[in-house]
């Protein structure tokens, strides 16, 4: 098929990031942009600023960097502002959560200090183990996102933006089944008025935005913009938006290490997940109700990549166990144990083992980073509604409706990477390669 690549606007001006939530992800994630900025450290684990993108064929020798490919902005044009419900400014919030070293934080105060958050739309009923007093008041949830939209505004104007991101990096909230009230817009729109309980302060913040335009990902497991009354926001808006929950530690392994299994044709007779950390998000999730929404989150994972109805001998029985144990000692420095029992010739078990000793945010805040990034991108080249291709960044990806999400992380990184292709007119990588040997 003939591609001639999209039609791109080009990066103008500054890009201003909101961040729902200041806490452990969003402080690493501000502080590692300052840091950057300043030299005092580099990018690594951001696909956007460290990746090469292969061109053509082997031989052709095109290998350009990510950011050289497509016009993305850079770390150096970004402005941020951020909600939450403890007044601390980045820099406080950083100290609390003890992700970065307290000279490097040092040497960023200033940067960090000026990032004050709003008062939050935060409803206890939400997020059963947190209570802050920096809240917006307001008669019902319509009006408390008309007053998100007013601080967008007064931001954009402040700092001059071009263009606008937002992204939740807010706790974890309850798990809210899809309800009539997000079937379509005008019902959301009217259970905004009338307070409804299936609506939680997520769903505020994602209808102001996606109501002024401004592509929306989600970096918890919460229902968020994953329903019908977003999806049609979204086309009339023409907005991208992507979720949910940043794809880090044990299931980031838990995807690079399945598809290996199943490529090899060996079977799971069990896999057995248990992690400790001490962070507030842990704490957050030693509530069971959030735990519900993370774990059914972590637990689809493995379905969706071994397939048991293709391969009932192999995968059609496996005990799937996923535990997370709020343990405060061990503060943003998790530990993930993994067990799994897989069988192989004849059905002579194996063990694997993995410890990892993960730092959570330090893996989830270069995803923040490419998430802002490429979704901006995705808006300057006119797509709209769910970006699939960022499926790679992703514990459960959206999809269209009726669609299984795709959890393998290397077809994650070939759709992405064939995305970029797509958008400037190169050609795809089958990774077919008979030509060679013509
Ligand atoms: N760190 C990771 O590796 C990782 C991976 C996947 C998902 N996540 C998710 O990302 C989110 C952020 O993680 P974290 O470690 O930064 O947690 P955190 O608890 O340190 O930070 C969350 C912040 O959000 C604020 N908040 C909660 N509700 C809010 C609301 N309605 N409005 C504004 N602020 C609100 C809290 O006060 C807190 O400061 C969590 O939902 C977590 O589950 C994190």
């Amino acid at each position: 098929m003939e591609n001639s690549g999209v039609q791109i606007e080009p990066t103008k001006g500054k890009l201003g990031v909101l961040l729902v939530g200041l806490g452990a992800v969003s402080t690493t994630f501000v502080a590692g942009v300052a840091a950057i900025r300043k030299g005092l450290g580099e990018p690594f684990g951001s696909l956007t600023q460290m990746g090469t993108i292969r061109l053509g064929k082997r031989n052709e020798n095109r290998v350009p960097r990510i950011a050289d490919f497509v016009p993305l902005y850079g770390v150096d044009d970004i402005e941020f502002a951020a909600w939450d419900l403890f007044e601390d400014s980045a820099y406080a919030a950083a100290m609390k959560c003890g992700v970065l070293q307290e000279k490097l934080l040092e040497q960023l105060k200033p940067e960090l200090e000026n990032l004050r958050p709003f008062k939050a739309v935060f409803d206890r009923r939400y997020v059963k183990l947190l209570d802050g007093p920096h809240v917006k008041q307001g008669a019902n949830k319509l009006e408390l996102a008309g007053q998100v939209m007013d601080d967008i505004r007064r931001f954009k104007e402040e700092k001059q933006v071009e263009s606008l991101v937002m992204i939740w990096c807010g706790s974890t909230e309850i798990f809210i089944e899809p309800s009539d009230v997000h079937q379509s817009l005008a019902n959301l729109e009217a259970g905004l008025e009338n307070n409804d309980v299936n609506i939680p302060s997520s769903m505020v913040y994602a209808y102001a935005a996606l109501k002024l335009g401004i592509p929306f990902a989600n970096g918890a497991p919460n229902l968020t913009v994953d329903i019908p009354a977003f999806a049609e926001l979204a086309q009339e808006n023409q907005v991208p938006l992507c979720g949910k929950d940043f794809k880090t530690g044990q299931t980031m392994m838990k995807t690079i290490i399945a598809p290996g299994l199943k490529a090899r044709m060996l079977g799971l007779s069990g896999w057995f997940s248990t992690n400790i950390l001490g962070n507030r998000d842990g704490e957050v999730l030693d509530d069971p109700e959030s735990f519900k929404t993370k774990e059914e989150s972590k637990l689809s994972v493995l379905e969706h990549i071994l397939q048991p109805s293709l391969y009932p001998e192999l995968y059609d029985d496996f005990y799937h166990k996923v535990r997370i144990n709020y343990y405060p000692p061990r503060k943003d420095n998790k530990e993930g144990w993994d067990n799994i029992d897989i069988f192989g010739w004849l059905g002579y078990p194996m063990q694997i083992k993995i410890d990892f000793l993960c730092r959570d945010s330090i893996l989830a805040a270069p995803l923040a980073l490419d998430l802002v990034l490429f979704l901006d991108l995705a808006r300057r080249s006119g797509m709209s509604g769910v970006q699939e291709w960022l499926s790679f960044y992703f514990k459960s990806p959206m999809t269209a409706p009726g669609l299984y999400p795709e959890h393998d992380l290397f077809i994650q990184l070939m759709k992405l990477k064939n995305t970029l292709r797509y958008l400037k007119g190169e050609d795809q990588i089958t990774h077919l390669g008979l030509d060679y040997y013509e």
